[in-house]
């Protein structure tokens, strides 16, 4: 079945006053692929309805980043949609998400200004000023994000418990390729050459999740080491940051650390930002 598509607030409002029963959301960005969809099929179970939010959002991309390139794929999505079993999909143009400038925005504080934050300012400001719009917009009583934009999800799971935004906040596992690399909208980007090099990024976070029985400090030399390696390959891989958080907070866990932790990473290969993070846990 198709889902129902409202590209107004208007329209949204009219199709949300209409559900009997509870809301799962499931925001993105569209050109959907196979970790959207397990995010779309985890919801199904969360909800009696399952909305998906698609929207390029200007805001949260920086000067130089490739919001004009970023992949518009609306007929598959709203195809992969109705294959999923979606009722409702959002998706508003610029216009109707900001009729003028925003003034007001989501403050991320001190977690917005490191890692992912550091290498790309305003990006977190942008990203939760639009989950905070489209949370308000749709009212879902539950939301899902993935587990692959881990800084993100902490994010927006702080911005729920600070600022007490009535909705569950739910993580999904990262779906990759065969071959390791995270799925992405930005892969198509790649050459197979790049591809080949952009492997190094699952391939270092294995190899320190290989060693986590040793502790911290032998997991970021494993990892580092295939970086280093990969940052030798032509296309060579630019590393923007590989770091080892306390997974709530996304400060550096030191040598001897026990308990939760995420092995984060991030690069360019040729013009592609490319992030991917394992969980691993400390005994
Ligand atoms: P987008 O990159 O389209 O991702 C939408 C959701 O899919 C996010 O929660 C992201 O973490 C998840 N996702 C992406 N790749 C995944 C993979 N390989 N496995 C599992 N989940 C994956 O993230 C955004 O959009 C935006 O920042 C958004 C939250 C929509 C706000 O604009």
């Amino acid at each position: 079945m198709t889902p129902v598509i409202a590209t107004t607030r208007e329209e949204l409002a009219v199709v949300r006053s209409g559900v009997k029963g509870t809301v799962a959301l499931v925001p993105t960005m569209g050109a959907l692929h196979e970790g959207h969809r397990s995010l779309i099929r985890k919801a199904r179970g969360l909800a009696d309805v399952v909305a998906v939010s698609i929207f390029v959002n200007p805001l949260q991309f920086g000067p130089g980043e490739d919001l004009d390139r970023y992949p518009r794929t609306f007929t598959d999505d709203i195809e992969a949609c109705a294959a999923e079993g979606v009722d409702i999909v959002f998706a508003p143009t610029q216009d109707v998400m900001y009729p003028h400038e925003p003034q007001v925005r989501i403050d991320p504080g001190p977690m917005g200004e490191i890692v992912e934050g550091e290498t790309r300012p305003g990006h977190f400001a942008g990203m939760l000023t639009v989950v905070m719009k489209l949370l308000n917009l749709v009212r879902p009583d539950v939301a899902v994000f993935g587990e692959k934009d881990a800084q993100q999800l902490a994010m927006i799971r702080r911005m729920v418990a600070d600022l007490d935004v009535p909705v569950r906040i739910v993580g999904g596992p990262t779906v990759r390729e065969l071959g390791g690399l995270a799925l992405s909208s930005r892969n198509r980007y790649l050459s197979e050459a790049e591809r080949q090099t952009a492997l190094a990024l699952s391939q270092a976070l294995q190899a320190g999740a290989d060693l986590v029985t040793d502790g911290p400090v032998a997991v970021v030399g494993a990892a580092r080491a295939v970086l280093d390696k990969a940052a030798r390959a032509e296309p060579p891989l630019m590393l923007d940051y590989l770091v080892l958080v306390d997974p709530s907070t996304f400060t550096e866990v030191l040598a001897g650390y026990t308990g939760e932790a995420v092995l984060a990473v991030a690069g360019r290969v040729g013009s592609t930002h490319l992030i991917d993070n394992v969980p691993l846990f400390f005994a």
